[in-house]
Order: structure tokens, then C-alpha cells, then sequence
């Protein structure tokens, strides 16, 4: 953060990808109501994970980040709230049980509901109107009176990630979460498939070292570890009047943070160094990600580290690399290198998605479960070969049993993805696609041991 640092100099930059609010002064009267409502988030909780990455970037412990690409106001229910959380549990029981590393659980949730686009406007049947920039902004449907930026959206923002929260902290503080109730995660549909079984497996290991350690005295009543609770939330901090309006000082440390969510990420078209993004997350004291995709350069990548993270503090900054598997091998190692040799303390994560998308032949957006698993597969040989920690993944995910990726274990092929499609943007790995890779990265972890 430079001297100048305030919750309002980003207005004085440059913000890419911002919707066109209009006009009226809605806009502004949204926020000024907003920025008087409660912290979603509070600064000790935040505090705790940025000690977690810590732990995870010096190679003890492990991310987890997913969910949904973007969130919609349409699916809010319970169902699949819970259906998320336990599906990034499940996966965590893997890698823990499986590679015996804390596992850090971070979904992208309750506040993952505006998207950047690569157009300003969509073209459909010779119509034009503006892109559907997520939930947050318009409507996904092709109509005009939907597609123009509606600033009560970020009223609904709020409100829909509040009742989330809720609901995620009743869940993890209630006993939902606790390591006895492993069984119940593993959802009907899927505990007869083979990732089913595999999973069951390691649950009924649990069961049986839970059991013998109640008849030793241990057990989630007085022991804390083994409830789970920790389960922390973030989004894209894209739109800047919304972060603003939830931008608090801590009362007792006196630092800023951002309180719409624990982490914070800035996304690969809003990562300019000198840009309004970069600029309102350097002040606040939560963790931060940037998603570093295939354009960036040596250079680039060291001013964002010395601005998002001038004490070079562990824990602060999450590089979340995103290069596509074809190009991680010529991309990732040079960028590598140049934070090492600039002695830049940062957590590295692979998001094997978003450089993995095309369309298919039937027209779909999707990406395939290989090619995912090959960028994995670098990721760790690279950071390996280099000597450096591959501290987590980061993965667009549903509990649900959605056709949306291809390949994995049942094979999903072009003629399936029509059956249930359901992403309001990119595609999404279903259940048994992320146990599945949940088992694959406990090997990958196990082979840098
Ligand atoms: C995303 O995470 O949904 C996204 C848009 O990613 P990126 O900024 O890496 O393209
Ligand atoms: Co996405």
C-alpha cells in the first residue's frame, strides 16, 4: 500500500471491465446504503486463513478453492448450499486422509456473482445488446429490459450472500461438518459409483480411528480439530463500487479490510499494476489472489507482487496461475524463477479451467477432464523441477450431478453435455469429476513427499 493509499484512490484509475451503471443516482444511493449495512466477514476470521495460506505456501498445509463460476439468484437453496459445501469436504477428507496434509477450504461462494467478458456487447440473430456480466449486474436472458445493468442487483448481492454465509456457518458450527459425519457427505447418486466407493473406503478408515480414539477420550465434543469448521469464502473482487461499500476499519487493529468476503481475487483482465483493482486491494489487510494467465510478464508480475504485498508477508499474496495446459510448460517456470530470484513470498495455485475452455462440437462450452489433469500434472513437475511449494487448486465445481466437463470416469462425451448443462457461464466439474481429481491430486501430493 503507498503513502497515498485511501478506501477511494482507486476512483482516481483506470477500471476495466466495470458495467455502465447509467445515469440515474440509484447507483450511488445503493451504495451509500450499502457501505451503513454489517461486515459480511470479520477481521479475526480473516486473520485465520491468511495464517492457513501462510502455512499452506511454506508447504504445511494445502488449498482447496472452488465453486460455482458464477453464482445466481435463481439457485438459492439450502440443497445446494449444502451440496457445495460438502462435495469441498469430501475432497479435503481425500487429500487429508490421503497425502496426511491440512487441507485449507476456501469456496468460491456466497459473493461469486459478477463475471469480467471479452465483449462489451453479444450479437445474437443480428441483435445486439450488452453481455450478461452476472447476477450481480443484469439478467442472463437475451432481452434488452434484462440485459441493462440494474444497480438493485447489488442489494440482492448482499442479501443472497448474507443468508449463504448463514447457512455455511450453521452448518460448519452446528456439527455438519464434524469428521463423524463423514458418511453422510457422500451424496446418494454417486455412493454407488466406483469414486463412491473409493470414497466410502476412506470414511469407514475414519470411523474406525474415530472410534478408537473416543474410547481414548478424544472426541469432536473436546477436541475442536475435529469439527471442520473452518471454512472460509471468496469471490472476484470485480466490481469496485460494490468492494468499496464493504471496505471497514477493524476497530481494534485499526487496518482496513474488505468485509464482503475472507479472500479477495483479482481476475486476469483486471490485473493492470497501475489499474483501480490492483490499487483498492493493496490497502486492505485480507488475503489477496491474482489470477496470472499467459499474458503476463516477468516484470508484471513483480510490480503486483510489490504493490499488493510490500511487506513480502507469507499468507498475503495467492498466485493463482491459470496458463492452459498446452502453454504451462514455456509460461509457468520463467515466472517461477523470476519471483524466486526476487525472493517474493507467495502461495502458488493452479486453476487448470479457465486456460482449458473451447467449444465442442455440439456447441457447448466445456473443458475436458485430461486436459485439466494435465495442467495439474505440470503444475506440480514445474514446481518441483524449481524447488517451490504447489500449495493448492483452485476449480469451478457443483455438487450436482451436471454434464457441463468432459471425460473422467463415466466418460462424458459431446452427445452428453446437452443433458444438463446448467452453468450461467463456464463449465463446471460435477460430483464425481471432483472426487475423482481429488483422488488423482492426493497421488500428485504424495509423489513430491
Ligand atoms: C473466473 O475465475 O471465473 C475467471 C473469469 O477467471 P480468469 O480471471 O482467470 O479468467
Ligand atoms: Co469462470
Amino acid at each position: 500500500m503507498g503513502n497515498s493509499w485511501s478506501p477511494e484512490s482507486w476512483q482516481k484509475l483506470e477500471a476495466a471491465q466495470q458495467p455502465d451503471w447509467g445515469k440515474s443516482d440509484g447507483y450511488t444511493k445503493i451504495l451509500s446504503e450499502i457501505s451503513k449495512y454489517p461486515p459480511l466477514v470479520f477481521a479475526g476470521e480473516v486473520r485465520a486463513l491468511k495464517q492457513q495460506l501462510s502455512d499452506a505456501a511454506c508447504g504445511n498445509g494445502f488449498l482447496i478453492q472452488g465453486g460455482d463460476c458464477a453464482e445466481t439468484f435463481g439457485d438459492f437453496r439450502a440443497d445446494s448450499i449444502r451440496d457445495k459445501l460438502k462435495i469441498l469436504l469430501q475432497m479435503s477428507v481425500i487429500l487429508t486422509y490421503g497425502a496426511s496434509c491440512n487441507v485449507v477450504k476456501l469456496g468460491r461462494i456466497a459473493g461469486q456473482f459478477a463475471k469480467p467478458r471479452s465483449t462489451n456487447t453479444e450479437m445474437r440473430g443480428g441483435i445486439e445488446l450488452p453481455s450478461y456480466r452476472g447476477d450481480a449486474v443484469n439478467d442472463i436472458e437475451f432481452i434488452e429490459k434484462s440485459r441493462i445493468p440494474n444497480p438493485k442487483r447489488l442489494l440482492r448481492t448482499y442479501n443472497q450472500s448474507a443468508a449463504t454465509l448463514n447457512l455455511l456457518r450453521a452448518f460448519t458450527t452446528g456439527g455438519f461438518a464434524d469428521l463423524n459425519k463423514v458418511h453422510i457427505w457422500n451424496q446418494e447418486f454417486i455412493a454407488q459409483s466406483p469414486q463412491g466407493k473409493r470414497y466410502e473406503k476412506i470414511a469407514q478408515s475414519i470411523d474406525d480411528a474415530l472410534t478408537f480414539m473416543q474410547a481414548v477420550g478424544i472426541s469432536s465434543e473436546n477436541t475442536s480439530a475435529l469439527k471442520l469448521t473452518e471454512f472460509f469464502t471468496s469471490h472476484e473482487a470485480l466490481l469496485l463500487g460494490y468492494e468499496h461499500s464493504l471496505t471497514r476499519m477493524d476497530s481494534l487493529t485499526e487496518k482496513w479490510y474488505s468485509c464482503s468476503a475472507h479472500f479477495l481475487w483479482i481476475g486476469d483482465r483486471t490485473r493492470q499494476p497501475n489499474g483501480a483493482h490492483v490499487e483498492l486491494l493493496s490497502g486492505v489487510d485480507n488475503p489477496i489472489g491474482v489470477k496470472v494467465g499467459p499474458s503476463i510478464t516477468e516484470d508484471e508480475l513483480l510490480s503486483l507482487c510489490e504493490k499488493l504485498n510490500p511487506n513480502n508477508e507469507w499468507g498475503r499474496l495467492t498466485l493463482i496461475t491459470r496458463m492452459g495446459a498446452d502453454e504451462i510448460r514455456s509460461k509457468l517456470p520463467p515466472l517461477v524463477r523470476a519471483i524466486n530470484d526476487g525472493g517474493q513470498k507467495v502461495l502458488w495455485v493452479c486453476d487448470p479451467m479457465h486456460g482449458n475452455t473451447y467449444k465442442s462440437e455440439t456447441g457447448y462450452k466445456t473443458r475436458h477432464f485430461d486436459t485439466i489433469l494435465e495442467e495439474l500434472e505440470h503444475f506440480f513437475a514445474i514446481h518441483h523441477a524449481e524447488g517451490t511449494i504447489p500449495g493448492g487448486v483452485h476449480f469451478e465445481l457443483t455438487g450436482d450431478n451436471v454434464t457441463e466437463c468432459m471425460g473422467g470416469a463415466r466418460e462424458i462425451s459431446d452427445s452428453d453435455l446437452g443433458s444438463r448443462y446448467e452453468t450461467a457461464c463456464d463449465p463446471r466439474l460435477n460430483n464425481e469429476q471432483s472426487l475423482e481429481l481429488a483422488f488423482l491430486i492426493t497421488d500428485l501430493l504424495r509423489n513430491g513427499k
